[in-house]
């Protein structure tokens, strides 16, 4: 049974490439309306872990539903459903690069088979209009695009089916601190606007501590810490200790933590 409020469920979960151990029984519950963020070092298994909650890839022990649905256990029907109602940032290849921003927005909505090209048209500008890129860069090429540029029209294709839950890979990763944090501001305002459930990954403590109301520590192969930033940076691991504590944490720590009292 689904617990109420979860939108996704992860139970036992262990994942193997090999010889190499990646996940060992991970247990994981993302609520609905929530922002979790999932923090770890490189190679911790973080995207994996996403690409696994969206059904691209299979554990190799354990259970993961998504709004109440396992991949093994559901229709193509019912999968489909599933991608529908999830939009997706990848932390790698965010556009297609022979596709204009326009037809890379399009993409997904054209897929739906049942949206004529007015109404895709109109929906293209509006998304576009969301992510505050002007209609005047909407039949360049990702390639004539600045990397900004790139993650807010990947984000406007992730929201193009009005998502109810958003993935988000590094949303910020090779971006100056002024330009993170006007993508920061965009997912806040994204957030309260449609209510949107949130599942991040992110190095960056300052997009981490703005925007997350959870945050979950993949460390030692599992969850080693899961609670709010406040309660995290407590608990005694070297990870969190290195992450939290070193000097560029510190400075992120010390705005936010202190802007909530
Ligand atoms: N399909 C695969 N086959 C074999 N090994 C894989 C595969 N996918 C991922 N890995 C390995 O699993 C580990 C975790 O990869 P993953 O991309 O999930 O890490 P990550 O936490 O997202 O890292 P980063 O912060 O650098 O993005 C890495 O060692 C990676 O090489
Ligand atoms: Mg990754």
């Amino acid at each position: 049974m689904m617990e109420s409020g979860s939108i996704i469920e992860i139970n036992g979960l262990y994942t193997q490439f090999g010889q190499h151990l990646i996940h060992r029984n991970i247990n994981l519950h993302v609520l609905k309306g929530e922002v979790l963020s999932l923090v770890g070092g490189s190679g911790s298994g973080k995207t994996t872990l996403l690409r696994q909650m969206l059904s691209l890839e299979t554990p190799t022990q354990g259970s993961v539903k998504i709004f109440g649905c396992s991949r093994y256990a559901c229709n193509l029907d019912a999968l489909k459903n599933i991608r529908h109602r999830s939009g997706v940032l990848f932390q790698q290849g965010a556009l297609f690069s022979a596709l204009t921003v326009f037809d890379n927005i399009a993409l997904p909505m054209r897929e739906l088979h049942c949206l004529d090209e007015a109404l895709i048209r109109d929906l293209v500008m509006l998304k576009l209009k969301m992510v505050e890129v002007g209609a005047e860069h909407a039949n360049k090429y990702p390639a004539e695009l600045s990397g900004g540029m790139i993650k807010r029209v990947a984000l406007a294709r992730a929201l193009a089916l009005d998502p109810e839950l958003l993935f988000l890979d590094e949303p910020t990763a090779g971006l100056d601190p002024s330009l993170s944090e006007s993508i920061v501001n965009l997912i806040r305002t994204l957030r309260e606007e449609l209510t949107l459930t949130i599942v991040m990954v992110t190095h960056d403590l300052d997009t981490l501590a703005a925007i997350s109301t959870r945050i979950a520590v993949l460390a030692d192969q599992h969850i080693v810490a899961l609670g709010k930033l406040q309660a995290v940076v407590q608990v005694d691991h070297p990870f969190i200790k290195d992450f939290f504590w070193g000097e560029r944490g510190q400075n992120a720590l010390r705005k936010y933590l202190s802007a909530d009292q």
